[in-house]
Formats: structure tokens, C-alpha cells, sequence
């Protein structure tokens, strides 16, 4: 076993003052390139492309109010768009997925930073290759913090920890084996932590923050923190607090003992090792969920070496009953109907549109600042369909068919993917602003995006 990498934070390369808004404004540099990196002690290196050549990419803190320009230079093989995934931005720095960059081109991307704080990342987004590049390595984290999340005392610095879980299948020679069973999926046989396999992490008896995204190309995870105790394996999960979700804090902790998220999602969790002095707390994934195939060691992702001392014991009280305002949802009534389905021969579809019907692809086109609720229904039979939806914050109404509720850790805070399994159907509700654009929406199983799953909406801008 090897220790979790955690991804450096990225610094600027220089800031600049903009003449006319006096604001400052941070310039980085990334560098998509091909890298190697030893996954298995007694096989060759993993070849692999990623954001400064590194799995997961440099983390990005912002803080918000402060804006950020970066430069992504294509030095790999393959074209690549850069989408951050969690934050509104003007159409022409969404990634959008035809407006890719060739290989010696670069793109310089803006990033106005101006929402609440969340924990954000990006990956790639090119036509047809999202699924591919995001698991040979371009994906990376993107903080945004802000003033009133960093006075609620919650757990920070070393106690503030990413982790990007993923699912991948490697050949005999090292190599990363991209089968997609004919476009359904890629499930994966090892699943990795921060791109390494079954990682463990040393931590103090204390509270952490761990900031979970399922990075996974098609897998979902149902987790649950397992200690191993003296007497073995069996003992109960521990209880922990979620306090965030895709859009930021919720607006209450809600706790649990275990976890389901699907592709794209992120949580945040407050989790307290104090008391597991000496023990290893392995992270457990339940098999089974949204209809995986699962494979026989899957069902555990990485371990927490919990130490005897606490060296830091800031930031180590109670969660705040009260983490955020959110807005009870608009009185509105449903007003788009949206079916992923499966075409007779394999392609996936929205209102049986995908991405390659170039006339059609836009599915509809709200009036800038319009409240509307989304019905979102999988069309059955083929399994799990993250539905994200660029631009917007929104928040989950209902859930009828398959799991027939929300999830409470869903319906405490706005999110920007939900995740749609087999027999469901789910209505959302977002404001659909601030910018006018055509945006992105699509599933976020990446095999299912590659094969048509992803159109578009056109935020239209109202008249003067
Ligand atoms: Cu995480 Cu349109 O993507
Ligand atoms: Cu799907």
C-alpha cells in the first residue's frame, strides 16, 4: 500500500490590476502533457496526460471576489477544453465540448470566482474524447472559498483533505486499459484515491474535513468508514456529518453513515477519529448500488491510519448547527420534460437528441433569470445517468420510481448534478442565469456523454 498524493496547491505565475475595475487579477499556467506514473511496484509505468503531469491535476484555491485567467497549453496528444465543473462561467470559458484546443495550441480561459464557496473541479470536456482524457489523468480540484465559510471554524489546513475517488482497469504491461463495453460503461476492477490504488492516509485522533468527489469515469460509490478494531473486521460504520454538496455548504450538517454519490458529485463530511487511537478505519465501498457491475475488490477504497496524538487541535469543536442560508426553492411548476434513453442501435439520447445532431442539439431555450423545474426521467432498462447541468445552481424537488426519495443530504443544499438511477425520475429547479449562452447538459457517466448523451441549452438575453 502506498500513502494518498495529495495534489500541490497551484500558485499564479503573475497578478495584474485591471485598469478599470482596479481589480486584481491572478494569472496561472497549465501545461496538459504526457507523464509516467509507477502505479504497480512490479510493473512498467502507467502512461498518462494529465494537467502539469500530474493525477490529480494542481489544485486551484480561489477565493471569491478575487478573479483568475489561466492559460492551458495543449502539450499532449490529443485535443483538449477545459471545463470547471461547479462554477458559472461566461459561455467561451465553459469547455465546451467542440471548442477544443490542438495539440500545441493553448486557450487562455476567465474565471470570475464570484459564488459561494464549494469545492469544484475540472477535468476535460472535448467531443466525443471527455471520457478517455478525464481517466488518463485530466482531472484536477478547484477550491473556492469564501469569508463566511472560513468563520465557521470548520476543520482546515492539513484538516481540510481532498480526495477524488476513481475506477480504472490496468493491463498485464502497467498500461490503462479504456474498455467500454460497447459504450455502456467503464466500471473498473481497482479503485483509487487521488489516482493511486487503495491508498492509506495518516491522520490525528480529531475532526477532518474531507472533500469527496467521484471522479470515476462510470462508477458509483456508497461509502461507509469502517473501523477495523482489534477484533477484525465487522464493526459498525462510523457516524460523520455532510455539510456540503455540489454548490457549496448545506444548510445544515446532516448526519449519516454512509454516503452514495455518482459521477461528478462532490460531499463534504466532517468526520471525528477521535476515539480510534492505533485503529485503521477503511473506507468501504457497499456493492451493489445504482446497478453496477461490480468486481471482487471493489468494495473497499482506501484506509485511514488514525495516529495516538492530536499535534493541532484548532478547528476541532462542533459543526455549526446553521452552515448556510439557502433560499427555499421558487413557487413554480414544472415546465421542461427531459428522457435519457437508449437508441436501438447503442446511442445514448436526450428527447432522443445527442450530441452529433448539430441542428438539434439545443433543447430549449430559458429567458435569462427564469426559475423553471426540470423533469428529468431515465428511460429504464440501462442503469445510473448523472445528469449535470452547466451554469446553474439547482436544487433536487422530488425523486419518485427506483430509491422514491431524496436523499437528505441532496435536499439540504443545491447541487449540480443529480444523480438519476434506473426507474427514476427527478425534478430539479434552477435559476437559469447569470450569463446568457449556450450551455451544456448531459449525462455524467463519461462513456455515456462520448456516445451522444450531451446537449444543450441556450440562455436566451432579454430584450433592452
Ligand atoms: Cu463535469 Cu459537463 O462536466
Ligand atoms: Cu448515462
Amino acid at each position: 500500500q502506498y500513502p494518498l498524493p495529495i495534489a500541490p496547491i497551484h500558485t499564479p505565475t503573475l497578478t495584474w490590476t485591471d485598469a478599470a475595475s482596479n481589480a486584481a487579477i491572478d494569472f496561472y499556467e497549465v501545461e496538459v502533457k504526457a507523464f509516467q506514473k509507477q502505479i504497480y511496484p512490479d510493473l512498467p509505468a502507467t502512461e498518462m496526460v494529465g494537467y502539469n503531469g500530474l493525477a490529480p491535476g494542481p489544485m486551484f484555491v480561489m477565493q471569491q471576489g478575487r478573479e483568475a485567467v489561466v492559460r492551458y497549453t495543449n502539450n499532449g496528444p490529443t485535443n483538449v477544453s477545459v471545463h470547471v465543473h461547479g462554477q458559472y462561467d461566461r459561455a467561451p470559458f465553459d469547455g465546451w465540448a467542440g471548442d477544443f484546443a490542438l495539440p500545441g495550441q493553448y486557450k487562455d480561459y476567465y474565471y470570475p470566482n464570484a459564488q459561494n464557496a464549494r469545492t469544484i473541479w475540472y477535468h476535460d470536456h472535448t467531443e466525443f474524447h471527455t471520457g478517455e482524457n478525464a481517466y488518463k489523468g485530466q482531472e484536477g480540484f478547484y477550491l473556492l472559498r469564501d469569508s463566511h465559510e472560513q468563520s465557521l471554524g470548520l476543520p482546515s489546513g492539513d484538516h481540510d483533505v481532498t480526495l477524488m475517488f476513481g475506477s480504472k482497469t490496468y493491463n498485464q504491461d502497467g498500461s490503462l486499459n479504456y474498455d467500454t463495453n460497447n459504450g455502456i460503461g467503464l466500471w473498473g476492477d481497482v479503485i483509487s484515491v487521488n489516482a493511486q490504488p487503495w491508498p492509506y492516509f495518516e491522520v490525528e485522533p480529531r475532526k477532518y474535513r474531507l472533500r469527496l468527489l467521484n471522479g470515476a469515469i462510470s462508477r458509483t460509490f456508497s461509502l461507509s468508514f469502517v473501523p477495523d478494531g482489534p477484533s477484525g473486521f465487522g464493526k459498525d460504520p462510523i457516524e460523520f456529518d455532510v455539510i456540503g454538496s455540489d454548490s457549496g455548504l448545506l444548510s445544515h450538517p446532516v448526519r449519516t453513515d454512509g454516503l452514495a454519490f455518482s459521477m461528478g458529485e462532490r460531499y463534504e463530511i466532517v468526520i471525528d477519529f477521535a476515539g480510534y487511537e492505533g485503529q485503521n478505519i477503511t473506507v468501504h465501498n457497499v456493492r451493489g448500488m445504482g446497478e453496477n457491475i461490480d468486481y471482487a475488490a471493489t468494495d473497499f477504497c482506501m484506509r485511514f491510519v488514525v495516529g495516538y496524538t492530536v499535534v493541532d487541535d484548532s478547528n476541532n469543536g462542533d459543526v455549526p448547527q446553521e452552515l448556510r442560508y439557502i433560499p427555499p426553492p421558487p413557487d413554480q411548476s414544472p415546465s421542461k420534460e427531459f428522457a435519457f434513453t437508449r437508441t436501438d442501435d447503442g446511442e445514448w439520447v436526450i428527447n432522443g437528441v445527442g450530441w452529433s445532431d448539430i441542428e438539434n442539439r439545443i433543447l430549449t431555450r430559458p429567458e435569462r433569470g427564469d426559475d423553471e423545474i426540470w423533469t428529468l426521467t431515465n428511460g429504464g432498462g440501462n442503469g445510473t445517468h448523472p445528469v449535470h447541468i452547466h451554469l446553474v445552481d439547482f436544487q433536487v424537488l422530488s425523486r419518485t420510481g427506483g430509491r422514491n426519495e431524496v436523499l437528505p443530504y441532496e435536499s439540504a443544499g443545491e447541487k449540480d448534478v443529480v444523480w438519476l438511477a434506473g426507474g427514476e425520475t427527478v425534478q430539479v429547479v434552477a435559476r437559469y442565469a447569470p450569463w446568457p449562452g449556450v450551455y451544456m447538459f448531459h449525462c455524467h457517466n463519461l462513456v455515456h456523454e462520448d456516445n451522444d448523451m450531451l446537449v444543450a441549452f441556450n440562455v436566451s438575453q432579454l430584450a433592452e
